[in-house]
């Protein structure tokens, strides 16, 4: 039976599509909206954050990295996908450089050193002892392999000694035959899980060697990185797996065009082709308008020739262009016109919607069509990411992740701080090294004619990305555990909103003290 309290409460915070009607024609972003608080028996801890951006494509946490070049390349990408989300490589380097990008989160093997440091049975061990010395490795057990990188013995720390500097390492080393190795394909399907078996099974044995048929040397485990990724694995984020239980990796791609401005459909064809050997989950057709014929022949084309293959387009900000875009065989849209942090469009060229509502309006085209919606942008802390998850299915970060070290660039230092490159894509520097496509340019356009949409900027260095996405997703079962949602569909059907005053969002940051400490709440960078 409904109570005085719950009509008040109804009168007060409302759902979406009453919300955002009563406020049609305002444009609300994060900081312009809060959620309700609702009855709840669910802990924050046991929320299920799992989402997919198509029926094939699942993520154990809906978090995406930007195709942006100072965001994702494969180290990145790994990071992301190892805590369970997504990262997309961005496509301002040459095709070749982007598929061996892919092909490195696809082979990587966590735990496994895929290229440990070796040594030849010639070289001397006072040579060796130098090398250790210069490069200051923390460790000092090196396989010893011959020209063709066949396994012929290891050499173990404890005959690194002065006295024996002028001996070989043929000399010194433990012979193939007595030392512990496993054939690549005996790894599957849990490379992990059978390094750790091994440990359990041989005692004081540190070390793990992986070779291929021909004895020729793939890898290396040690018990120390295996014993910290299980325990690890326990408390923390689920990686995101393909059905080869690979980890999971997106790229962009550009609507290419020929000389004579049509699309360059065979060049689009090999690109997107070729990913698809190299074992892409996904691929992004990432323009800054993605409501036009060009995008939408992509994708149509995309999607004719790869009809198993997962699509992300965009971008856009209305129930239209969700629509356009899941009809020419979209399964994803990128929503998202100028709220990012390096953005100008809005300034620029004076068009984009404030997030929340441009959420609001293509999520109702999905509810026709079954598409999912990406929250591009915008995201600079876990409450915003509660937000926008109460509109979309998944978001994507670019600023919040680009001073992480897993994102390309070097550390710079300024006045004593630790920084690195942010840029937005449509920045003249961005749109030089390949993206002018992205906003309707030619590269040739880059030196007078083309209107920069973004800007250069630097990100304060922050932790890695697995605590920071740690602190994220912390936040975003906070949220949820306030609304009582056991998953990311409750969260939907749970939100209730209200308009934020301008002294509400003053009252909704730390206030009236000095604080001393930063965190609880902002930006984990
Ligand atoms: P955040 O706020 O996470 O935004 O840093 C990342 C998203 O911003 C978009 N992007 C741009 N938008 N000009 C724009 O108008 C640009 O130069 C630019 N570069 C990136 C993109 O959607 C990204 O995911």
């Amino acid at each position: 039976m409904a109570t005085v309290s719950d009509s008040i409460d109804a009168a007060f915070y409302k759902p979406a599509d009453e919300f955002f009607t009563q406020h049609s024609g305002t444009g609300f972003t994060f900081d312009d909206v809060s959620l309700a608080t609702l009855y709840s028996e669910i802990l924050p801890r046991a929320t299920n954050l799992e989402t997919s951006l198509s029926d094939s494509l699942r993520l154990q946490i809906p978090i995406i990295s930007a195709d942006m070049d100072t965001v994702t390349e494969s180290r990145m990408a790994i990071a992301m996908a190892l805590s369970g989300g997504l990262g997309l490589i961005h496509y301002n380097m040459p095709e070749r450089q982007q598929l061996s990008e892919v092909s490195r989160v696809k082979n990587h093997v966590h735990g496994l050193i895929q290229e440990p440091i070796k040594v030849l049975p010639d070289q001397l061990i006072g040579e060796v002892i130098e090398l250790i010395e210069e490069k200051r490795f923390s460790f000092s057990t090196f396989p010893v392999v011959d020209e063709q990188n066949h396994l012929i013995g290891l050499l173990p720390g404890h005959v690194l000694k002065q006295r024996y500097a002028a001996k070989k390492v043929a000399e010194a080393m433990t012979e193939r035959s007595a030392i512990h190795t496993i054939q690549e394909k005996e790894l599957l399907p849990d490379p992990i899980a059978r390094a750790d078996r091994f440990f359990n099974d041989h005692i004081g044995i540190h070390k793990l060697l992986v070779v291929d048929k021909q004895d020729r040397l793939c890898g290396l485990f040690t018990l120390s990185d295996v014993e910290r990724i299980t325990q690890e694995s326990r408390a923390q984020l689920k990686p995101a797996r393909d059905s080869h239980f690979r980890l999971v990796c997106g790229a962009a791609v550009s609507a290419t065009r020929g000389a004579n401005g049509d699309l360059d459909k065979e060049r689009i064809q090999a690109h997107v082709g070729a990913l698809v050997e190299r074992g892409v989950d996904v691929v992004a057709v990432s323009t800054a308008h993605g409501h036009t014929k060009g995008v939408g022949e992509t994708v149509r084309f995309i999607r004719e020739i790869f009809p198993e293959l997962t699509i992300i387009a965009g971008n856009v900000t209305s129930g239209a262009g969700v629509t356009f875009l899941a009809e020419c065989g979209a399964n994803a849209v990128k929503v998202g016109q100028g709220p990012g942090s390096i953005c100008t469009t809005r300034i620029v060229a004076g068009v984009g919607i404030p997030q929340m509502t441009a959420l609001y309006v293509a999520s109702q085209s999905t509810a026709k069509k079954g598409v999912r919606i990406i929250a591009d942008g915008g995201i600079t802390k876990s409450g915003d990411l509660v937000k926008a998850l109460t509109l979309s299915d998944a978001v994507i970060c670019g600023g919040l992740l680009a001073g992480c070290p897993e994102a390309p660039g070097q550390i710079m230092e300024i006045n004593g701080k630790l920084y690195k490159q942010y840029r937005g894509m449509g920045s003249l520097a961005a749109m030089k090294a390949g993206s002018a496509a992205r906003y309707g340019h030619s590269v040739k356009d880059t030196t007078r004619k083309a209107a920069a949409e973004g800007v250069e900027a630097v990100k304060e260095v922050s932790a890695s990305i697995d605590i920071v996405l740690t602190q994220l997703v912390g936040g975003v079962q906070s949220g949820m555990g306030y609304l009582g949602a056991a998953n990311l569909k409750e969260l939907r059907e749970k939100a209730r909103y209200i308009r934020v005053s301008p002294a509400g969002q003053r009252e909704a940051a730390p206030h009236d003290v000095i604080e001393i400490k930063t965190g609880g709440g902002n930006n984990p960078g």
